[in-house]
């Protein structure tokens, strides 16, 4: 049962539910009206500007009527249908007091105890598409890793990954990169050594927000897949101390990549990155492309540094990883903003070579969006 009060200045009108009450602006509805003037009823696009809707805009009368609601807006003399069910959904009257580095709806922190049900989708199954792909998707949405298991091993077989949900992401290292590690313990250049875990390329901006990693041979022991939840990493950190979280979100690292001819990739971002509401949106941690960081007052660098330290203690709390092994035809993608991955080390002798690419959650996000939408109709 919804019931509605209009504020007599016409300015806000009242929708109450029996589990909460919203408010909603004049101006806010008008923008916001589904009317065929306003937006496409094709495309969904609005049709018109700001500057098309009259400064003193009000609402001059309001009325439900079942599972929709009337609006009459002058000075237009204008008269608009609203579905509740929209509004509802789209709310904004909180008054929920959101602590700074708060998680999004449909977002899961994890530790070492998600190896026993490490997300993963059967190839054969995601390339039909379908509820396979739309749960696999979710997943990844949700955990900011997933798993494939039983793809062709072939060279290029990661773009198919890709296929599955959106686009690759060419960088200078092309469109994408062989990770080949020859794995001979008498020579110790060519021995497989264990690499910290990271986000990859934090020296862009912006970064690659999904690596794909795609093995197709793989006959040395030892060199695991490791992920770590740099959610819930800053989340532990934060917890343990306030400060040490504010230093790092407060203030930009710098990171560089210069490593090649006529490449000089430079950015200056924060470690952990918040949307000015303080939802927590992003890690960037990589100690081989950090630069000298010099946007840190001298009064707070001892803390900054300290921060960084007990940062990538947790990182490296093998309570927070969760390890598996690709085999050739199996493959893994995380959200690059979010989860760190890291290599383990390599025992005994073999060859290992995997391709690796990027690509992009928007694309991600969209495809499960729209598969989400056409399921519920
Ligand atoms: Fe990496």
């Amino acid at each position: 049962m919804v019931s509605l009060n209009l504020d007599p200045s016409g300015q806000f009108l009242t929708l109450s539910t029996p589990a909460r009450s919203m408010r909603f602006h004049a101006i806010w509805l008008r923008d916001n009206s589904h009317d065929p003037e306003t937006r496409s009823s094709g495309n969904g696009q609005r049709l018109i500007s700001l500057r098309d809707v009259p400064k003193d805009t009000h609402i001059a009368s309001a009325d439900l009527q079942g599972e929709k609601m009337k609006i009459l807006f002058e000075p237009e003399n204008k008269s608009v249908t609203f579905e509740l069910d929209w509004l509802i959904s789209n709310a904004y009257d909180n008054a929920e007091v959101r602590h700074r580095g708060w998680i999004g709806e449909g977002v899961e922190t994890w530790d070492t105890s998600l190896m026993e049900n490490v997300p993963t989708g059967d190839y054969s199954e995601l390339v039909c598409g379908g509820p396979a792909l739309r749960d696999w998707l979710e997943k990844i949405i949700r955990y900011g890793f997933g798993k494939i298991e039983n793809g062709p091993v072939e060279d290029g077989s990661l773009f198919q990954i890709v296929d599955l949900f959106g686009y690759v992401r060419e960088t200078n290292y092309g469109r994408h990169f062989e990770v080949r590690t020859e794995v001979n313990p008498t020579n110790l250049a060519y021995t497989g050594l264990g690499l910290q875990a990271h986000t990859d390329n934090p020296y862009r901006d912006p970064v690659p927000t999904i690596q794909v990693l795609y093995c197709l041979e793989s006959s040395a022991p030892g060199g695991e897949n490791m992920v770590v939840d740099g959610f819930a990493a800053i989340n532990r950190l934060r917890n343990e101390n306030q400060e040490y979280f504010d230093v790092l979100a407060d203030y930009c690292a710098s990171f560089e990549y210069a490593g090649e001819a006529g490449v000089c990739l430079t950015s200056r971002k924060p470690i952990i990155e918040l949307a000015p509401e303080g939802e927590l949106t992003g890690i960037r941690f990589n100690n081989r492309s950090m630069a000298a960081v010099t946007d840190v007052p001298f009064d707070k660098m001892s803390t900054y540094y300290e921060a960084y330290r007990r940062l990538g203690e947790i990182i490296d709390d093998e309570a927070m990883e969760v390890t598996f092994r690709l085999n050739p035809g199996e493959a893994f993608l995380v959200d690059n903003r979010r989860v760190l991955h890291a290599r383990k080390g390599y025992s005994g002798e073999g060859t290992r070579c995997l391709q690796g690419c990027y690509a992009d959650m928007d694309g991600l996000r969209s495809t499960y969006d729209a598969m989400q939408r056409q399921a519920s109709g």
